[in-house]
């Protein structure tokens, strides 16, 4: 497995040097094998991203849970599947989903919000005619239990679809009034 270790040490020599200056001294944050932290966020948003944009097998395998799912209904009304469904019901699926689409520019705009198990982001597309705006959340584990063996668990992705069908090709038809 991909390991972010050093990344994530670094975080850690950030965090308790910044709980300094409120009186925390010994405080050294959360424990970042129970909760993420921003260094693990933010790998997990590029890592992902990547999966898009310059798919990569050994990536996937090691970011994406055993029990992954992955929920769109912008991607269902691209793909004629019905919504509400599962857009790629397990990890596998979505390995030879993801892994057999061209590659996309993806672009992430910017992660607004993390939790200890849930990241929060913005990202666009930039294809021609019309540059895609979307969002995403993503819910992790980590099963393994070490700083740097945080998986993503659930995808939930929502994108301006009809930009996205105009820019391969399709078009809309308007209601008359
Ligand atoms: C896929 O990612 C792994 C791990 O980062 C890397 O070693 C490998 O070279 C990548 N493969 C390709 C084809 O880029
Ligand atoms: C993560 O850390 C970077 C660098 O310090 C900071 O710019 C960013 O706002 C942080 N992200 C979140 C979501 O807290």
């Amino acid at each position: 497995m991909k390991s972010f270790a050093t990344i994530a040490a670094a975080a850690a020599l950030v965090s308790s040097a910044a709980a300094l200056p409120f009186g925390w001294g010994d405080w050294t944050g959360p424990n970042p094998a129970t909760c993420m932290d921003n260094a693990t966020a933010t790998y997990l948003v590029a890592a992902f991203g990547s999966l898009i944009s310059d798919y990569n097998a050994t990536v996937a395998n090691a970011i994406l849970a055993d029990d992954l799912v992955d929920w769109s209904d912008s991607i269902n009304e691209l793909t004629g599947a019905a919504l509400g469904t599962a857009t790629f019901p397990t990890k596998a699926a979505f390995e030879e989903g993801q892994g057999s689409q061209e590659a996309v520019p993806w672009e992430t705009v910017a992660i607004e919000a993390y939790t200890c198990d849930t990241i929060a982001f913005r990202w666009i597309v930039p294809l021609p005619p019309n540059t895609i705006k979307g969002n995403t959340i993503l819910k992790t584990e980590n099963s393994a239990g070490q700083a740097d063996t945080w998986q993503i668990k659930t995808i939930y992705t929502e994108f301006n679809s009809i930009a996205w069908l105009e820019d391969i090709g399709g078009s809309v038809t308007y209601p008359s009034e």
